[in-house]
């Protein structure tokens, strides 16, 4: 019998971690053709726009889902209960043996307790990351979906290290990346902690040439390597709030005018709060004395690894983009007071400087490399454990 899996995704950064585990069940097929795993897509619908959902989907080369919920924005209970009876409806009838989730968005918890609800096993991908910010919605999402899950995917040693404190006690290979290949392992009964590395590392180096080959992206905008800065601004702690938000935008506004002009791919919420702000549409409040400060439409994925790569350096509260930041060697200066990605801070890659004007400024414009030293996210073959692991653990 093929074994059945149900990914559940709905926001950005999920299309781009499901891309490798897509690819790596693909390949998997292909070497075992007699016992292939069989995979339903299920997307939310938590994101809708284009630039926010369709263009990964053509532009990665993923395969359209096989369930759109359609369940679109609304507060968080809204939101995370019309999702839950969507998927509850979705697994009730496809029966599969296991429910991967990604992340840490309402998606994920929607995903993750509807199957854990209904008895079906249920794979985090990039589990045991923790701010220690009760006040993030991600942070109760992952601690949520932690709990239910029953193989816990860690992208780093620190990931592993936040489980065994609270109790996860059945981890893999002390915690250390899992040698890969791997020979069967003895299955422990519960819930499994795994060090796999990290699928967005995996996604960065599968689609880095592609996007060297295709995206136009510095000559559209007219810019030259490390000539400019890139900023993405989207956690809810920055943009409900109004005072946070002016000083993100005033310190943003200070890197522009002092030369070094800051690409700003807006998030829908960020745009519709900046608009909230001013009775003028966005960009205003962004001051047009400041026009190297430039808000564009969200980009590809393509086109962000290639802005990414390029930047003299990365303003963003944005994990995946921290972590980006770093794989290209980039400065990154984290609009946030903590961050869970801790490694690329203790490397002197990262500074976080919270929402302080003068210090975004500052710290943006006397960015510095941090040290070379050892790599958190595993070796590019995370999905691939991801995937082998989920076939040894759940093969009826
Ligand atoms: C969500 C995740 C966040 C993740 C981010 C990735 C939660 C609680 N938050 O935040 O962890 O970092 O996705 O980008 O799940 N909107 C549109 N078009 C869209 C999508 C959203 O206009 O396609 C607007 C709507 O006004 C919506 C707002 O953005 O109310 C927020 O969207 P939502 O999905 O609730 O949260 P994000 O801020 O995107
Ligand atoms: N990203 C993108 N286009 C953009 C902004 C971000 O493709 O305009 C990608 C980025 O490269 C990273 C992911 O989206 O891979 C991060 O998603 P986001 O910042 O929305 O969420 P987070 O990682 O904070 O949950």
């Amino acid at each position: 019998m093929p074994l059945k899996i149900v990914d559940v995704v709905g926001a950005r950064p999920q299309f781009i971690k499901l891309a490798p585990v897509l690819k790596a069940i693909k390949e998997y097929n292909e070497k075992n053709p007699r016992c292939p795993i069989q995979e339903v897509l299920v997307h939310t619908g938590q994101h809708y726009d284009y630039e926010m959902s369709g263009v990964f989907f053509d532009e990665l080369g993923l395969k359209d889902p096989d369930c759109h919920l359609g369940v679109g924005s609304g507060t968080h209970g809204y939101q995370t209960g019309e999702m839950l009876k969507r998927i509850e409806e979705v697994l009730l009838a496809e029966k599969p043996d296991l429910v991967m989730v990604y992340g840490d968005t309402n998606s994920t918890l929607a995903g993750a307790l509807a199957a854990a609800k209904l008895h079906i096993p249920v794979a985090h991908v990039e589990a045991g990351l923790r701010s220690f910010n009760k006040q993030m919605p991600e942070e109760i999402n992952r601690v949520l979906t932690d709990h239910v899950s029953d193989l816990l995917f860690c992208p780093t040693k620190t990931a592993v290290e936040n489980l065994r404190h609270e109790g996860f006690t059945d981890i893999l290979n002390d915690g250390d990346l899992l040698p890969y290949p791997f020979a069967p392992y003895p299955l422990p009964p519960a819930s499994v902690v795994i060090n796999t590395g990290d699928v967005m590392y995996d996604a960065a180096l599968m689609y880095l040439d592609l996007a060297e080959q295709k995206s136009r992206i510095l000559e559209c905008l007219g810019l030259e390597p490390k000539s400019y800065a890139l900023a993405t601004v989207h956690r809810a702690e920055n943009t409900d709030d109004p005072e946070r938000l002016r000083a993100i935008f005033a310190g943003l506004e200070g890197v522009a005018r002092s030369g070094l002009p800051v690409i700003l791919p807006l998030h829908p919420r960020t745009r519709k709060a900046l608009s909230s702000l001013s009775p003028t549409p966005c960009p205003l409040p962004l001051s047009p004395s400041t026009p190297s400060l430039r808000p564009i439409d969200p980009v590809s994925y393509l086109d962000m690894l290639l802005l990414e790569k390029n930047a003299r350096v990365i303003l963003t509260d944005s994990g995946g983009v921290q972590k980006e930041a770093f794989f290209f060697r980039v400065p990154c200066v984290t609009l946030r007071e903590e961050t869970e990605w801790v490694e690329t801070v203790e490397t002197g890659w990262n500074v976080l400087v919270g929402c302080d004007p003068d210090r975004i400024t500052q710290v943006a414009l006397e960015a510095r490399p941090g040290i070379e030293s050892s790599w958190p996210y595993g070796d590019g073959r995370a999905a691939e454990r991801v995937v082998e692991l989920v076939d040894l653990l759940f093969r009826r």
